[in-house]
C-alpha cells in the first residue's frame, strides 16, 4: 500500500463487528482519517483502512477489516476473522436489541477468530445520552464476565475513539 510497509514492525490486522448502523464504519473513519458522516450508507461486503501507530519504538501497522451488519451484505466470515489479532464489537447504547445480539457475534467470534483474539466490547453513541436504552455498567459487567475489554464511545464527538482503537493495539503488541 505504501513505503511503510517495508519499515514497519508489525502489521495488526483487526475487525469490526456488530449490529447494522451501531456506527462501525464512522468508528473507523474517525479513527483512520478524522472523520464523521451523519449520512452515512450501510456498508456492503468488506471495506479496510490502516493506520500507522508508533508503540514506544516500535512501527505498527493496523489494518482495520469493516464488513456489513446487515446480514444480506456480509462477506464470507471464515475470511473476515482469519488472521485477525482483534476485534471491536459494536452495539448502540440508544437500541437494547444491537445490546442483545452481542452474545450472538461473540458466539461467531469464536467460532471463527482464533481463541486468543483481544476483543473490546463498544458501547456507542453515548452523545446521545438522553436515550440511552443500556446502561454503562450494564455493559461493563457483562464484558467483565465475557472477559472482555469494555469502552462507551462517540464517533460523532470523537469521544474515546482513539482510546478504544488503542487499547486493542496495545494489547495485542
Ligand atoms: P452497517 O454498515 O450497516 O453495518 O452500519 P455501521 O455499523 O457501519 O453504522 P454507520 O457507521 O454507517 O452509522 C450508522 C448511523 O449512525 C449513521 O447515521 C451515523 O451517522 C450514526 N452514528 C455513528 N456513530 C455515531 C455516534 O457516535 N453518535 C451518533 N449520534 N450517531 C452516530
Ligand atoms: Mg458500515
Amino acid at each position: 500500500e505504501d513505503s511503510f510497509d517495508e519499515d514497519c514492525d508489525y502489521l495488526f490486522k483487526a475487525v469490526l463487528i456488530g449490529d447494522s448502523a451501531v456506527g462501525k464504519s464512522n468508528l473507523l473513519s474517525r479513527f483512520a482519517r478524522n472523520e464523521f458522516r451523519l449520512d452515512s450508507k450501510p456498508t456492503i461486503g468488506v471495506e479496510f483502512a490502516y493506520r500507522n501507530i508508533k508503540i514506544g519504538d516500535k512501527l505498527i501497522k493496523a489494518q482495520i477489516w469493516d464488513t456489513a451488519g446487515q446480514e444480506r451484505f456480509r462477506a464470507i466470515t471464515s475470511s473476515y476473522y482469519r488472521g485477525a489479532l482483534g476485534a471491536l464489537l459494536v452495539y448502540d447504547i440508544t437500541r437494547n436489541a444491537t445490546f442483545a445480539n452481542v452474545k450472538k457475534w461473540l458466539k461467531e467470534l469464536r467460532e471463527f477468530g482464533k481463541p486468543d483474539m483481544v476483543v473490546v466490547l463498544v458501547g456507542n453513541k453515548c452523545d446521545l445520552g438522553q436515550t440511552r436504552e443500556v446502561g454503562e455498567e450494564e455493559g461493563r459487567e457483562f464484558a467483565e464476565k465475557e472477559g472482555l475489554c469494555f469502552m462507551e464511545t462517540s464517533a460523532l464527538e470523537n469521544v474515546n475513539v482513539e482510546e478504544a482503537f488503542l487499547h486493542m493495539i496495545n494489547k495485542i503488541h
